[in-house]
């Protein structure tokens, strides 16, 4: 049955419009596979946002958010708005989109290409097989906590952030955590500072009594300090690991030096509501993005690497459009892509010459 599936391109700044290309060629070209078709529309987010419209995400193109099956957004920010006062940075449309969507759950594996193990400055055989997914809290905690401010008396300049968790937060996300470690290998690594901090405290306990209603599923708490340090000294002993929105932010950075380099990394951000188009099989809608940045040092020169916003865009077709053969046919392709040799600045071999975005875009798309 033919299927067609609407999507919001938020290309942003820096690299994202180059790797967001590869990314909607290569869904192309798996759909043309399956009968399946993708109308692409286009909104504007961040810094390019902020020239066009005086700020970070219009209006308009958040009501398009709202109304898409799912949104590919590439990369916001860059030195041009760094000096913007917060609320107006590239940053906030973001995190404004986060927000008003609901997009709680952020999901960022992490996979060590065999290929690449050695790619990585970590030793290849503590990489090796590396097979983690790093769910972080995306709407609450120190990101969105209230008083956030500075401010300044006679005895000098103070500043304060807040995180805050309610209960019902904390479940939702440990127990999406708990389903998807059933579609993996059954493991979830509850991530806290449960030894200092009060919202850590009830976190906990909430991991708890969620983990209780999953018996099947092996579970165990870490402390955050000693759980950055494991993740990278023996990273093969996690599955799942779910946290706070900053403790995310953190370790998923931390994490993709397993993988070789940043660029590798894809990501989802769901809000854990079926979609609300009728007939698609659909479980979650959803925004998707290479976890990478805009990098301006490289943007405009053809060599970031696409592989993060091709596998985003993969998950894209399993998370939201229930197209899950299509997405391994994609994760295959890139898999068999950086086998034969051909990768980018970033992951190449030594002795190698690199290859640009584009080039590294048409060879995964050959192998589809
Ligand atoms: C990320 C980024 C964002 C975050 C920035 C760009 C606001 O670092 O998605 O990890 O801190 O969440
Ligand atoms: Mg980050």
């Amino acid at each position: 049955m033919a299927q067609t599936f609407n999507v919001l391109r938020l290309s942003g700044d820096g690299v994202g419009p180059e790797v967001v290309a590869e990314a909607c060629a290569v869904l192309e070209a798996a759909g043309a596979k399956a009968d399946v078709t993708f109308e692409f529309s286009d909104g504007l987010i961040g810094g390019s946002a902020i020239d066009a419209h005086g700020k970070p995400l219009s209006d308009e193109d958040l009501q398009q958010a709202k109304d898409a099956d799912a949104i590919f957004l590439g990369a916001v920010g860059g030195p041009k708005w760094d000096h913007l006062p917060k609320e107006t940075r590239p940053e906030a449309g973001l995190l404004g989109l986060r927000k008003e969507l609901g997009l709680f759950a952020n999901l960022r594996p992490v996979k060590v290409f065999d290929a690449l193990a050695s790619a990585s400055p970590l030793k290849d055989d503590i990489v090796r097989g590396a097979d983690l997914m790093v769910v972080r809290e995306l709407t609450g905690g120190l990101y969105f906590g209230q008083p956030s401010k500075r401010t300044q008396d006679e005895t000098g300049r103070s500043a304060v952030d807040t995180l805050p968790y309610h209960e019902s937060e904390i479940e939702r996300i440990v127990e999406l955590a708990f389903k998807l470690a059933r579609q993996r290998r059954n493991k979830v690594t509850s991530v806290d500072k449960a030894n200092v901090l009060n919202s850590s405290g009830l976190w906990r306990e909430i991991a708890t009594e969620v983990a209780a209603k999953y018996d099947d599923v092996e579970f165990e708490h870490a402390l955050v300090d000693s759980c950055a340090m494991s993740l990278i000294s023996r990273p093969t002993s996690f599955d799942v690991m779910v946290m706070e929105n900053l403790f995310g932010d953190i370790l998923s950075d931390e994490a993709a030096v397993l993988a070789g380099s940043l660029g590798m990394l894809p990501s989802a951000s769901l809000n854990g509501k079926p979609p609300t188009r009728p007939g698609t099989e659909a479980p979650l809608f959803g925004m998707y993005e290479p976890v990478h940045g805009s990098a301006p040092d490289i943007a405009g020169q053809g060599k970031a690497n696409p592989v993060g916003a091709i596998l985003s865009a993969s998950m894209m077709l399993r998370f939201s459009f229930g197209l899950r053969e299509l997405s391994d046919v994609i994760d295959r392709a890139v898999g068999d892509t950086l086998d034969a040799g051909i990768r980018t600045g970033d992951i190449a071999l030594a002795g190698t010459p690199p290859v640009s975005t584009v080039e590294l875009g048409a060879a995964i798309r050959e192998r589809i």
